[in-house]
């Protein structure tokens, strides 16, 4: 089963990479710095498939600085998150981003967005997210595309959230062009997850997910504000779950190269950790990103 874990760490499934080597020592790009004015995009350069060429091992994250800069202008970075619903991609993806300055791009906000606007795209989407269901390839395929294609993600880096769900979303992205160079998959045992998603709560001013016991608000002025999604019932989110299970497979398979495991259930800083880790890892071996910023 996809959304189950064995594991307490990180577990690297690409066979490049060697969680067991030594740690490597904090390069002097990423040590501390009181200019957030360096603040530029990241930048990566690249092999085709950096990570069949590149090792990277499992090496604690430097907390509290921020890799922010890069003084050459390469190819940016690319990452897909993925997992199945409730398994913490978009609280990881606001971590993410926040350090990493890439275009946070989810499926599923750019159709609750349609939802909201009541387009007849939007009107369409929601019988399907209402059943738990995939929504239609010719909704969602261009809607995600165009937005990878503006300028702020071909220039920053993407961070493409819950998509793609299905092989044929895997494919035509490849068709169009857009391949990661790392593919991170969140476990986490589906008991777990029911309870996320019927605790999940969200700020409609900031949009911070919340949850009502592991990631409560922080004053009573934000927990009266806050919000639940339409398909966050027990009912709904067995559904996502179905349809989730019956496609993970056909989409690992064609990211072989590049998935990273993460264990999920460890409390979010801890799971931001390991990946930051990944991607401090990725960033530092292709010796591209040459600005730091003490958070
Ligand atoms: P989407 O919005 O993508 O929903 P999902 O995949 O079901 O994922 P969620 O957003 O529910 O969860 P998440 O993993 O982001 O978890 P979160 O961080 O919020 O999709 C909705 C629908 O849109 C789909 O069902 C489908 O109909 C449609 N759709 C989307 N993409 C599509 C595509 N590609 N093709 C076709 N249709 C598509 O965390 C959940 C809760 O857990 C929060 O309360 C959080 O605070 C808490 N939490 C997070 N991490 C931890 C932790 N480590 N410890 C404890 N609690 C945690």
């Amino acid at each position: 089963m996809a959304s189950s874990c064995s594991c307490n760490t990180v577990n690297f499934k690409a066979a490049s990479f060697h969680p067991n080597k030594p740690l490597a020592p904090t390069p002097s790009h990423l040590l501390p710095t009181s200019k957030p004015s360096q603040l530029a995009s990241i930048s990566l350069r690249l092999n085709q498939n950096p990570l069949q060429t590149t090792h990277f091992r499992k090496s604690k994250a430097v907390p509290g600085f921020q890799v922010v800069a890069s003084g050459q202008k390469g190819e940016p970075l690319r990452v897909m998150i993925s997992g199945a619903p409730a398994s913490g991609k978009g609280t990881q993806c606001e971590l993410i981003t926040k350090k990493y300055n890439l275009v946070h791009i989810a499926a599923g906000d750019l159709l609750r967005a349609e939802v909201a606007a009541g387009t007849e795209n939007g009107k369409r989407a929601k019988e399907f997210m209402e059943m738990g269901k995939l929504v239609p390839n010719e909704i969602v395929v261009m809607m995600v595309k165009e937005r990878l294609a503006q300028q702020d993600s071909q220039e920053n880096g993407w961070l493409l959230d819950g998509y793609p769900r299905s092989e044929s979303q895997a494919t035509a992205l490849k068709k169009f062009g857009f391949v990661p160079d790392i593919f991170i998959l969140l476990e986490v045992p589906e008991e777990i997850l029911v309870e996320r998603v019927v605790g999940r709560r969200l700020d409609p001013v900031t949009g911070k997910i919340y949850h009502l016991t592991y990631s409560p608000p922080e004053t009573e002025e934000i927990a009266a504000r806050l919000t639940q999604r339409f398909d966050d019932t027990e009912e709904k989110v067995k559904l996502r779950l179905l349809t989730h299970n019956s496609n993970v497979e056909s989409v690992l398979s064609l990211y072989e190269d590049q998935i990273v495991k993460v264990d999920g259930t460890l409390p979010k800083e801890e799971v931001f950790s390991e990946i930051d880790s990944v991607l401090t890892e990725l960033l530092t071996k292709k010796g591209a990103a040459v600005g730091s910023l003490a958070a």
